[in-house]
């Protein structure tokens, strides 16, 4: 693999290796490889970012790269040059790997075949979060001993999440169960349709049947009109209230991708309890991109 740019592209095989991989590197912290040592790897970041930024950051300093930070605000991008062109100089310099997060669906499949450097797709627009699919693949199975004959249920708006995009492959790739439930209007996705596989469900079906159970914020970003609900009407007709957490399942857990909005899409108080994993997730993150970076940069853990 010499790039990840969707989890579309990846056979169920190709998925599991990385899986097995992170979940390597996580068992064997204490002694982590140094793989990709002293090669260059830009992180570039064309939306803002927490977790998926720092992940990358502290995975990529974990094996060992050195690591440098785009800013849009202050590279040429203002004086109107490309991604594509963007890239090709850091290519020239000699950077190996690039992080990429961008508001366009399409554009690293566009300039992919161009690259001599490794691309890592880190959010594509309302298309695609592949490492975010890896990390909660990780995530499930470290709970649950297996993808397979799980049930997950994803909540919220369906029609904006790049994070749906991915697992809408992902998951009946790998035997599991998904369901979805939003808002009227958040669950239409017209560019990147739901495949047939994926059930269409009510929040409170989708809390008494998931073995896991998926939130998502509004991303009222990426909304064109102004949503007209407010916070605790969205919250008790479509959130995970303490009531609804009651009704889950007794070894159901809570996941999220984060950035979460206490008390909007998911009871505050529901964050850190005992059914959620929401920040297993995140210390999942750093195994499953090593493994990514690992593989991608120089042809995985054979070579590492
Ligand atoms: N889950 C996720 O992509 O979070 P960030 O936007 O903070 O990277």
């Amino acid at each position: 693999m010499k790039h990840l740019l969707e989890i579309r592209d990846l056979t169920d095989g190709q998925i599991m290796q990385l899986l097995d991989r992170a979940e390597y590197l996580k068992k064997n912290n204490h002694r982590i490889p140094t793989s990709i040592a002293n090669k260059f790897v830009a992180n570039l970041f064309f939306e803002p970012s927490t977790r998926t930024r720092f992940s990358f950051e502290v995975a990529e300093k974990r094996l060992g790269a050195h690591v440098l930070n785009f800013n849009e605000a202050s590279s040429s991008s203002v004086k109107g040059e490309t991604v594509y062109d963007t890239l090709k100089t850091l290519e020239a310099m000699g950077v190996e790997g690039a992080v990429i997060r961008t508001s366009e669906n399409h554009l690293l499949k566009k300039i992919a075949p161009g690259m001599g450097l490794s691309l890592i797709n880190a959010g594509a627009g309302t298309r695609e979060h592949p490492t975010q699919c890896l990390l909660d693949l990780f995530t499930i199975r470290e709970r649950f001993g297996q993808i397979r004959d799980v049930t997950i249920g994803i909540i919220g708006d369906i029609t904006h999440s790049r994070v749906v995009g991915s697992h809408m492959y992902a998951l009946p790739l790998l035997g599991a169960k998904l369901m979805v439930a939003g808002a009227p209007g958040m669950l239409e996705r017209p560019d990147d349709p739901l495949p047939p596989k994926v059930e269409i469900n009510s929040i409170d079906e989708i809390i008494a049947e998931a073995d896991v159970v998926m939130m998502l914020r509004i991303q009222h970003e990426r909304h064109l009109e102004r949503f007209s609900m407010s916070v605790e009407e969205y919250h008790q007709m479509y959130g995970l209230t303490k009531e609804r957490a009651q009704k889950m399942k007794a070894n159901g857990i809570i996941m999220h991708p984060a950035p979460f909005n206490r008390c909007v899409e998911i009871d505050g108080d529901l964050v850190e309890t005992e059914q959620s994993v929401i920040f297993q997730q995140v210390t999942n993150g750093v195994y499953t991109r090593m493994a990514v970076l690992e593989e991608v940069m120089v042809g995985g853990a054979k070579h590492a």
